[in-house]
């Protein structure tokens, strides 16, 4: 069964916007975790822009389903994953400018520093995934670079119209890099930009492992609560 990972950094993102305290981060999980979610996954970023150091710290505490951290290779970042020790890392290219994670990693650009950073992450026990380009050369390098798994950015895929035929085409490419993984035993994990229409041929895929999806989640659940929202996904993905 395709699990799903519920991306919260947007609760944190209306919270910053007034930093009064609410809507909670650590509610915000407890709901996902009842309703049956996998993982929860937040986005440390180097700017703060919505997810605390203290959120994190607490997710941790708290948490019965694995805490997935997605951050940069930035050091000050990795030496705080090193010491809260969340399950799973998940290293993605970070652009302060950006508005959200623009596109996979530059594996060969970073090669050196990735290749310590998922060393020491690994050998403090974290489960590390690297965010990538459906491109078979991004899959071979992770496989080099020692990770356990590849997250694949589907980001592209999601942009496109339902049906199309940019939209068959971005998925016949996820599919066959999706293939590549699988042969590489590395876990499969996708996402960015999944949505209720776009979901299902991705949680379709053979092999598929866990989806992490943020955005269309939190914002359906503005207006059907947050508990619907996750329910209403997990029906389209399992
Ligand atoms: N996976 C990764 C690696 C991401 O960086 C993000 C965005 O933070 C997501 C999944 C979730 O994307 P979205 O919010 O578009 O569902």
């Amino acid at each position: 069964m395709v699990k799903l990972g519920v991306n919260i950094d947007h609760i944190a993102t209306l919270r910053q916007q007034r930093k009064v305290g609410y809507p909670s981060v650590l509610e915000a999980a407890k709901i996902v975790e009842e309703v049956g979610a996998d993982q929860i996954t937040v986005h440390l970023r180097e700017d703060r822009r919505h997810i605390q150091d203290e959120d994190v710290v607490q997710l941790k505490k708290i948490l019965t389903i694995p805490l997935n951290l997605e951050m940069s290779i930035n050091k000050e970042i990795v030496n705080f994953a090193l010491k809260v020790k969340p399950n799973e890392v998940c290293i993605v290219p970070e652009r302060r400018q950006e508005l959200t994670t623009e596109g996979g990693l530059d594996l060969k650009k970073h090669y050196k520093k990735l290749k310590t950073t998922i060393e020491k992450l690994k050998k403090e026990g974290i489960f590390v995934s690297l965010f990538i380009e459906p491109k078979k050369e991004d899959v071979l390098l992770s496989k080099e670079l020692g990770a356990d798994a590849v997250e694949i950015h589907t980001g592209k895929y999601s942009l496109c119209k339902v049906g199309t035929k940019k939209f068959q085409m971005e998925l016949e490419r996820i599919k066959n890099v999706s293939k590549i993984v699988l042969q590489q035993n590395l876990i499969l994990n996708a996402g960015h930009g999944l949505d209720y229409n776009n979901v299902k041929p991705i949680a379709e895929i053979e092999g598929m492992n866990t989806l992490n999806i943020g955005f269309s989640i939190i914002s359906r659940a503005v207006f059907v609560g947050l508990k619907q929202a996750v329910e209403e996904m997990l029906k389209l993905i399992r």
